[in-house]
């Protein structure tokens, strides 16, 4: 459990909040680039950290981030006019580029000076596999494009996908470093190769290791082998990052969880595979979204769950991984009450995420760099783990980037 205070402080993420003004050091997911996928296409509303803001690709195919209200009087450019290298204001007809400068203020007389001394606010922009990435934060303070694995990737072994999810980013962001739900809400009656392996032992043994970009986590399991042990490993990478374990040659997924407002969260997929390439379409089918990234199962149906499925087929009642996951999330209310849970050894890594990320935004409170930003990790070779091992080998030399290995890459 946490105190209220501590709930509070991390929950909220706005403009001047300890934890926004953490997040905002980090480079993080603003939109999919499929969102403005031609130059001149339509501008498109983006909301995270509870800022609204536009973007825009503009003729020369560069991508603009700006706030989304006019300075003029303050309406939306998202009803702007995308042309000849600027998004110009329907209101008046002002015109900005993709940093921010004002080109043109046509409703006033030539010898206006407003477009040499005003501009309008624009965030720096990085787009790699699939992904509009922004920095939101001080610009002296802006560290270095973390490249992971999957943006190096040849675009056809990577697939990005966004979901509209109904929960502040932390409670869904919990369900990401939290092993042992999977032998019970993604539990398949029928299960086969890691599903039965997660099955066989409800109550795996969770071990930390502390990071340069965060923590790892191992979930340990019994097999039907008493000299064997089903091993998971976990990243989580500051400061909402996790890659989920699949055995070595399968495609995985790293994941994002950007908040939208306090109350709302974009839950992003990367999915990859090194020798696999992944179908856009099979890939995105299952999420069953509309063109605002919303899902079709949502609380107000209860995410159709299906107390025959339940019965015959699954654990939850409800099909596939992720939307499982937001059922149980979404059910918690915007913002869960962490001072009344009751927390046991299978939340050893949900405590430790909530132990890390007190101790981090506190340091920053008190002018201390999170780490993660500007240490030489080689971000690329972080990874995840799962695998059956010798009962007796310590896990700690398996998978993921090992604690001591911050060489530069
Ligand atoms: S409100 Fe945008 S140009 Fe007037
Ligand atoms: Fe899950």
């Amino acid at each position: 459990m946490l105190r209220q205070e501590e709930n509070e402080l991390l929950t909220r993420v706005g403009p001047g909040t300890p934890m926004g003004e953490l997040i905002r050091r980090y480079w993080v997911p603003a939109l999919l680039s499929e969102e403005i996928g031609e130059p001149d296409s339509a501008p498109v509303r983006v909301k995270i950290l509870g800022e609204r803001l536009v973007a825009f690709r503009d003729t020369e195919g560069r991508v603009g981030l700006l706030d989304e209200f006019c300075p003029h009087r303050r309406t939306s450019l998202v009803y702007g006019r995308n042309e000849e290298s600027g998004l110009r204001c329907i209101y008046h007809g002002w015109k900005f580029d993709v940093d921010g400068n004002i080109v043109e203020t046509p409703c006033e007389p030539p010898e206006s000076t407003f477009r040499y001394r005003l501009s309008i606010r624009a965030y720096p922009i990085r787009e790699m596999g699939g992904v509009i990435w922004s920095y939101l934060g001080p610009p002296e303070k802006m560290p270095p494009f973390r490249v992971f694995e999957w943006m190096t990737l040849p675009d056809n072994n990577c697939h990005a996908v966004k979901i509209w999810e109904e929960a502040n980013y932390l409670q869904a962001l919990e369900g990401g470093v939290d092993s042992s739900h999977l032998s019970w809400l993604h539990r398949i009656f029928k299960g086969a190769g890691e599903m039965s392996l997660s099955a066989f032992d409800g109550a795996p043994r969770l071990e930390i290791e502390e990071t340069p970009y965060g923590y790892r986590y191992a979930a340990i399991r019994k097999t039907a082998n008493p000299a064997e042990r089903f091993v998971r490993i976990t990243p989580f990478i500051l400061p909402f990052h996790t890659i989920v374990p699949f055995a070595k040659d399968q495609p995985r997924n790293f994941h994002a969880w950007v908040p939208i407002d306090d109350e709302n969260v974009w839950v992003y997929f990367m999915h990859y595979g090194r020798n696999h390439e992944i179908d856009p379409v099979a890939h995105k089918e299952p999420y069953e979204l509309d063109a605002e990234y919303r899902r079709r199962r949502t609380l107000r149906n209860q995410h159709l769950q299906d107390r025959e499925m339940m019965r015959t087929t699954n654990f939850s009642g409800i099909p596939h991984i992720p939307t499982q996951d937001h059922a149980v999330q979404e059910a918690m209310g915007p913002i869960v009450d962490r001072s009344l849970e009751h927390l046991g050894s299978s939340d050893t890594s949900v405590i430790h995420l909530r132990q890390l990320l007190l101790r981090v935004v506190g340091d920053l409170m008190e002018g201390k760099d999170p780490p993660g930003l500007n240490e030489p990790i080689p971000w690329e070779l972080i990874d995840s783990e799962s695998i059956v091992v010798p009962a007796d080998m310590p896990w700690q030399q398996l998978g993921a980037l090992p604690q001591n290995a911050t060489v530069a890459g």
